[in-house]
């Protein structure tokens, strides 16, 4: 099996190292991000950030690979609520 890392970079500026197919949650936390969550299941939209400019889920996402080599996650703020 093939481990692949991936750098990421939080919306505080922290970088840090992940495995590809790791849960997002799961980084976060180690990293020092408390990423909002309600319902854990996919739902509610409260844990959506935005990763490389895609929306994602992070309580139902895992970490992908990046053609860059690297991901940037900044909070996603629905300018409708
Ligand atoms: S916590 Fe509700 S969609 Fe992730």
């Amino acid at each position: 099996m093939n481990i692949h890392t991936i750098k990421i970079t939080w919306p505080n500026g922290k970088t840090s190292k992940a495995i590809v197919g790791k849960d997002w949650l799961e980084e976060a936390e180690k990293a020092g991000i408390s990423i909002p969550t309600g319902c854990l299941n996919g739902s509610c939209g409260a844990c959506e950030i935005e990763v490389n400019g895609e929306v994602v889920r992070a309580c139902v996402s895992t970490i992908k690979n990046s053609l860059s080599g690297d991901l940037n996650v900044q909070f996603f703020y629905d300018s409708f609520w």
